[in-house]
């Protein structure tokens, strides 16, 4: 049996309970899961491709990989081969998974932030290798090891890395022949801080070499229902995981992938829906702190990384008492035993409920 962590989400089972007892409903804001309509052009994109009875590439359509690198240099900067795109089931699939798919085993660390998204551990776990949570690299000392997430806006801070900061991480990988993942999930989601990519000329010094950025259409384009993003970088280990990705049968459905490339050359609806998450923040940001929150981080992304001092269960107790939801910070590890995650991802109505509660 692989030795895998509890689901944490069912530990807040009971609070969920209480939150719902409320005489005006729950007001759920312990997942950052879209609640806004998918965009009109991508259900006529998905309808339009259903008529598909063949198997889907592994690879993606050259339509669906143009888009992707169309996006990444029109938004970001960034320049990348088509042929160096790989569609991915959403990007958990690939957090998930990438340690086996590289061949990291046991004996082996993988590295990830110390207040992180669970499935970096989960990843490490399924491959048989040791998970690692640590923000300083040198705490390794001279050992090699074989990948490093990154993950910048990071869930569950809303933390911003510089491109200095990031320079000196991809300095330390190429050092030592690591792989460098950047889990750039909320890269379209800055607010007070600009987030910049692992693939970035500024960063990487114009060579991907060792490095791969993973994207997910969930959040920009409210698709986690469609289970679409990609990776890309290294060309050399795009091949690998293409190679291995063909004989799992890790295939994006065909008329998703019709969706992703349209959602990927549309900037319109993903303004729409980033307009409508600054109004969200906007209007908890202050209703928190005026009840005695302190916010911390989150200059981007979806989440308020925010404390009131006391241990991070009694704060949700206290919100669950008000009817809202919230996830405790040990959820993303021990350091964040006095904070909790509030997700901006309500319907406004929902949100207006909780400054109201508040107040
Ligand atoms: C940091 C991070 N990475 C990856 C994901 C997975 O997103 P998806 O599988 O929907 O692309 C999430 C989802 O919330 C996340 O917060």
């Amino acid at each position: 049996m692989i030795d895998l962590p509890d689901f944490p989400w069912d530990r807040l089972t009971p609070l969920k309970e209480l939150a719902g007892s409320h005489p005006e409903g729950i007001v759920d804001l312990s997942v950052g899961t879209p609640v806004d309509p998918v965009p009109a052009l991508v259900r006529q994109a998905l309808a339009d491709a259903s008529d598909s009875p063949g198997y889907p590439l592994t690879h993606g359509t050259e339509r669906l990989r143009a888009a992707a690198a169309g996006w990444l240099r029109r938004r970001h900067g960034v320049t990348v081969d088509q042929a160096d795109v790989l569609p991915l089931i959403g990007s958990k699939e690939l957090v998930a998974w990438l340690p086996t798919l590289l061949g990291v085993g046991p004996g082996q660390r993988v590295v990830f932030p110390e207040l992180a998204y669970p499935t970096y551990d989960v990843g490490a776990r399924l491959a048989g290798a040791e998970p690692y949570a640590t923000d300083g690299l040198l705490s390794l000392g001279p050992e090699r090891v074989p990948l490093v997430w990154v993950n910048s806006p990071s869930n569950p801070t809303g933390k911003v890395l510089p491109a200095e900061h990031l320079r000196k991480v991809v300095a330390w990988a190429r050092e030592r022949g690591a792989v460098i993942a950047s889990d750039e999930c909320y890269i379209e989601l800055g607010w007070e801080e600009r987030p910049v990519s692992i693939l970035h000329p500024d960063v990487c010094g114009g060579s991907h070499e060792g490095l791969l950025a993973v994207h997910s259409l969930s959040k920009r384009s409210n698709l986690a229902g469609y289970r679409a993003g990609f990776v890309t970088g290294d060309p050399a280990l795009v091949r690998r995981l293409l190679e291995v990705r063909k004989h799992a049968g890790m295939i994006v459905p065909g008329p998703v992938q019709a969706a992703a490339a349209a959602a990927l050359d549309d900037d319109g609806h993903a303004d729409e829906q980033r307009a409508r998450y600054a109004a969200r923040r906007a209007a908890l940001r202050p209703a928190l702190e005026a009840a005695g929150w302190k916010i911390d981080h989150s200059v981007a992304g979806l989440y308020l990384w925010a404390s009131n001092g006391a241990d991070c269960w009694s704060q949700v107790r206290e919100l669950a008492e008000k009817g809202i939801l919230a996830a405790p910070g040990d959820f993303y590890g021990p350091a964040g035993a006095s904070h909790v995650r509030i997700a901006v991802t309500a319907t406004d109505e929902r949100i207006s409920a909780a400054v109201r509660r508040l107040q």
